[in-house]
């Protein structure tokens, strides 16, 4: 099983330790969550990011909001109901609270706290082994590659889908951790990920790894991909459809697209969390539009090693800041889950039960 460098979130008695990923890649800072509006605060800032983790802190919220708020009906429907309105798009949020209330309902108030720690953790493992089993599944497509020619096997990504964006090893970055356990040399194109430049915090876990790792600008990509200088990409996930559109970070689809002009594979990696069968296609995934500041300013480290945010643009110029966008089912290779690989249309053969 894949270990973590440092834990992205872990209980601590009647708090919540997480990584503070607004800090990276600048500084490696921990905070404790100890309530409802700290959890609901952590998600809204991206202090932690990622579908599967946003999942997972959620449900953690649950148990911080019980302890301190008490545990009836009314302190659990208001923390599922606070949290739930943190972040639109990574389904994971919502599939982790409606477990959490599937589980804590039926039982007494008295029962519900050490519920809701233990339903907390036993998500948090879940997704642990489901990114194990997607780096084992995502291995198959790299080795195949590996036997067919010598050299490094080159892979694109996006965004972070790393161990940052879940509680294991992450989804997109699961494969490329087992191929490096593996001993098949990999190299990885990571794109900046503007506004919030989640491609740094890639570069900053493959460095860590010693996994060979180039950024590019987003722009760049088109390009590699147009020159065969890559050999599939490899995205995440924040909510899959039924019909295999799948919602990943603002920036996805134009790689898709360019891995299909080029005729190279393009996958997706993402647990059942993300999966949503009850939501026919991307057409009904709600599009998180974040702050406008987001794009007018950029995050950097001064000469004197400070970190801080520089202003691109004034306040006056207006901005648009989807953060994810949809790639269709039909620009989809195919989609590695825990139970293994599958065409994007064909998801539901892997889960004959969800549907
Ligand atoms: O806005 P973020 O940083 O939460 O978005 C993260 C992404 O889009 C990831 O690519 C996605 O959640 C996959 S996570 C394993």
């Amino acid at each position: 099983m894949f270990e973590q460098p440092i834990p992205t979130l872990r209980r601590d008695g009647d708090t919540l330790v997480i990584l503070d990923q607004t800090a990276l890649p600048f500084r490696t800072e921990t905070i404790s969550l100890r309530s409802l509006n700290d959890a609901a605060h952590a998600i809204r800032s991206m202090q932690v990011r990622g579908a599967p983790l946003i999942g997972a802190t959620a449900a953690h919220g649950v148990a911080l909001a019980l302890v301190q708020d008490g545990a009836g009906d009314q302190s659990l429907r208001h923390a599922l109901q606070v949290l739930g309105a943190t972040r639109p798009t990574a389904v994971n949020l919502h599939w982790a609270l409606a477990r959490m209330a599937r589980v804590l309902h039926p039982l007494t108030p008295a029962a519900r706290v050490h519920a809701a720690w233990a339903e907390a953790e036993a998500i948090r493992a879940d997704d642990a082994a489901s990114c194990d089993a997607i780096g084992r599944h995502g291995l198959a497509l790299i080795a195949a590659i590996a036997a067919r020619r010598p050299g490094p096997v080159r892979v694109m990504t996006h965004c972070n889908a790393g161990w940052l964006a879940t509680c294991g090893a992450g989804t997109a970055l699961a494969p490329i951790y087992a191929a490096q356990a593996a001993g098949i040399e990999v190299e990885v194109f990571v794109s900046e990920t503007r506004p919030r430049n989640q491609g740094l915090l890639s570069a900053w876990e493959l460095r860590a790894a010693g996994v060979a790792h180039t950024l590019i600008a987003d722009n760049a990509a088109g390009l590699l991909l147009m020159r065969a200088e890559v050999d599939l990409v490899i995205t995440g996930a924040d909510r899959v459809a039924a019909n295999g559109d799948t919602a990943n970070k603002v920036g996805t689809y134009l790689k898709a697209l360019a891995a299909r002009a080029a005729e190279l594979p393009f996958y997706i990696a993402a647990p059942h969390s993300t999966l949503e069968f009850s939501c026919a296609n991307g057409a009904s995934i709600p599009i998180e539009n974040r702050d406008a500041e987001e794009v007018r300013l950029i995050r950097g480290m001064n000469a004197d090693g400070g970190d801080g945010d520089l202003r691109l643009v004034p306040t006056e110029t207006q901005v648009l800041n989807p953060a994810f966008d949809i790639t269709p089912a039909n620009l989809i290779t195919g989609i590695i889950t825990e139970r293994g690989t599958a065409p994007a249309a064909g998801l539901a053969g892997l889960y004959p039960e969800a549907v």
